[in-house]
């Protein structure tokens, strides 16, 4: 197949976590185009069986590939990319690009003390897909994963300060406390949005690492190795659809992301977008 420079990003989540991710890609390179669908219908996939959000990372990078003639799939979350990123990779004819590498590659560079922490959702941190990119890199680091159930849906609702989260993430990390980890990736792509909490948390000490900076520059890196990105004068133009509702999707990925989330469009499962 022929990949086209002029050809948008295909960007996926469960929801909103993946527009970090965006934000990141738009700051980086704003002559990309780019299209994201956040899977809000379905959404958490933190707590859902392996083989369940595979098949709707399969179906939603299918969708942008065929409907949006995607010229490569960045899978903005890591539960996802946990699970599917090696069907992806295998099954698509674009080149697929998930936040796990890159940002395991960012956490081992900034500890000082070795001990290293990374939190997830229960599905990210059971997949040990963590472990798994850390040992890759090489780095002679300890490295404690946590899983954070509840943060993402504190996300969702908007809810992303305030005593309640700050109570949960207590009890969280409270791990990562007694490990005596010098750095923390946020290995959700919701998580950067709590990011004030869990810093108050954890203490200025710590350093809190997202994925998404990282990944924006692994796309930007893979673009330009198989010679398809976008012409350094286009103009990028970018697209939002949401399985959920589209309106609501609107206004809190408009505060979350900035004046670049314009209209939300449907997307359905089961129908081209
Ligand atoms: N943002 C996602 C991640 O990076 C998914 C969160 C969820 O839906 O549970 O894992």
């Amino acid at each position: 197949m022929v990949l086209h420079r002029e050809s948008p990003i295909g960007v996926f989540d469960s929801g909103f976590g993946g527009l970090t991710v965006v934000r990141s890609l738009i700051d980086l390179m704003p002559n990309e185009s780019l299209v994201y669908i956040g899977d809000t219908a379905r959404y958490p996939y933190g707590n859902k069986p392996a083989d369940e959000v595979r098949d709707y990372a399969v179906e939603l990078a299918e969708s942008l590939v065929r409907d949006h003639g995607a010229k490569m799939i960045v899978v903005a979350c890591n539960t996802a990319a946990s699970v599917a990123l090696d069907v992806l990779a295998a099954s698509l004819s674009v080149p697929v690009i998930g936040v796990i590498e890159p940002g395991a590659r960012a956490l081992v560079r900034v500890t000082h003390n070795g001990k290293v922490g990374v939190i997830g959702t229960v599905g990210t941190i059971a997949s040990k897909a963590y472990d798994t990119a850390v040992e890759a890199t090489g780095a002679e680091v300890r490295l404690t994963a946590t899983a954070c159930p509840g943060f993402v849906e504190f996300v969702e609702r908007d809810q992303t300060d305030g005593e309640e989260v700050t109570l949960l993430a207590s009890r969280l990390l409270a791990p990562l406390q007694v490990a005596g980890v010098d750095a923390v990736l946020l290995g959700c792509t919701h998580y950067p949005y709590l990011a004030p909490v869990i810093q108050r948390v954890m203490g200025n000490g710590v350093v809190l690492v997202s994925s998404a900076n990282e990944t924006a520059f692994a796309v930007r890196e893979a673009l330009e190795h198989r010679d398809i990105a976008a012409p350094s004068d286009a103009v990028g133009r970018r697209r939002f659809f949401s399985s959920g509702d589209v309106d609501a999707f609107a206004a809190l990925g408009r505060r979350l992301l900035g004046p670049e989330l314009g209209e939300v469009s449907a997307w359905m499962s089961g129908a081209s977008s």
